[in-house]
């Protein structure tokens, strides 16, 4: 009997795996708020970065898993479930736009419905012709800036960022995406040493109402703190002081696109003399308000500007 040779244990298939994965996934309670849709997408997410596997290869469920491959995808299931570490820092990339983005713990993980603009180029609302100037504020890993630069293959871009430590990311993304020469980093407070007049305004600021920041998710807890709080009390503390800086850094027919979350009513109700336009996206989300520079008060003192009790 001891003579007989082993049989080997019998390999399972990707697609085994992942239904394995998403129940472990559910089972353990993840929150899949970070660019996935369900628990299923997030065990696809791990898996097919750690095995190689092309997202466009339909035959990619039916390959064997060796003993070694399984392990190590396990082991990541294993940390995403148990310490709610978000899936994009484990594997320290995220896609945005159809493009790969390095992310870490620096920046927040990208998940804007930015992408579904950038992608339409902004028709049918702001049509910046071929070569426009852009700015965006909070720019974090870059994903926002650098899918615009690639869009608008003339174009112009600034990416403003407060914090130090995104900028070094998203400076290697601006580097890995080849967008350097188009495309400059500048350490700010929104706009300030921000020169000139610009096409397109895009920013996805920190929005977070204080309240929600006190009962969140584990996952956003990996996330910096920066890039979620400093909206104050309704979120829109940040919105307010772009939406007031915006006549005087936009171009003539420029649109200003800022992203508020939930806070739409909000934001309505803090400029009720605006005419905010809130496109509708095919892969969800919302919260993205445009307003065209002629629509915008050049003296930044309409109602809304400053926070009520600021
Ligand atoms: C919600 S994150 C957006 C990151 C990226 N644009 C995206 O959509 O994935 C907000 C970013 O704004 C930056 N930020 C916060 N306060 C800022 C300020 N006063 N001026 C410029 N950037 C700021 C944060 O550091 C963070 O990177």
């Amino acid at each position: 009997m001891s003579n007989m040779p082993r049989k080997p244990a019998a390999e399972i298939t990707v697609d085994q795996l992942l239904a394995r994965g998403a129940r472990a996934l559910q089972r353990a309670g993840v929150q899949c708020l970070q660019g996935t849709a369900d628990f299923r997408d997030e065990a696809a997410m791990i898996i097919w970065h750690e095995l190689g596997l092309d997202h466009d290869d339909p035959g990619a469920g039916q390959q064997p898993v060796t003993a070694a491959a399984q392990a190590r995808c396990e082991a990541l299931l294993q940390r995403r479930a148990a310490e709610r570490i978000p899936a994009a820092y484990l594997l320290g990339e995220a896609w945005f736009c159809g493009l790969p983005f390095h992310v870490d713990q620096r920046v927040l993980i990208p998940r804007s419905p930015f992408a579904e603009l950038v992608e339409a180029r902004f028709a049918p609302w702001a049509d910046p012709g071929p070569a426009p100037r852009i700015l965006e504020i909070g720019t974090g890993s870059g994903c926002i800036a650098i899918a615009c630069a690639l869009a608008f293959p003339g174009a112009e871009v600034l990416a403003t960022d407060i914090s130090a430590d995104a900028l070094a990311v998203a400076a290697a993304n601006v580097a890995r995406h080849g967008v350097g020469a188009r495309l400059r980093l500048l350490q700010a407070d929104l706009y300030d040493g921000v020169e000139g007049r610009f096409d397109l305004i895009v920013s996805n600021p920190p929005y977070v109402p204080e309240s929600d920041l006190q009962v969140m998710p584990p996952e956003l807890a990996w996330e910096p703190r920066s890039a979620l709080a400093g909206g104050g009390a309704d979120g829109l503390d940040l919105v307010r002081r772009i939406i007031a800086g915006a006549p005087t850094h936009l171009r003539p027919g420029g649109w200003l696109a800022v992203e508020v979350g939930a806070g739409m009513a909000a934001l309505e109700r803090a400029f009720p003399q605006l005419a905010f336009v809130w496109p509708e996206f095919e892969r969800g989300g919302d919260g993205i308000a445009l307003v065209a520079a002629g629509d915008l008060p050049e003296d930044n003192d309409a109602p809304g500007a400053t926070a009520p009790g600021h």
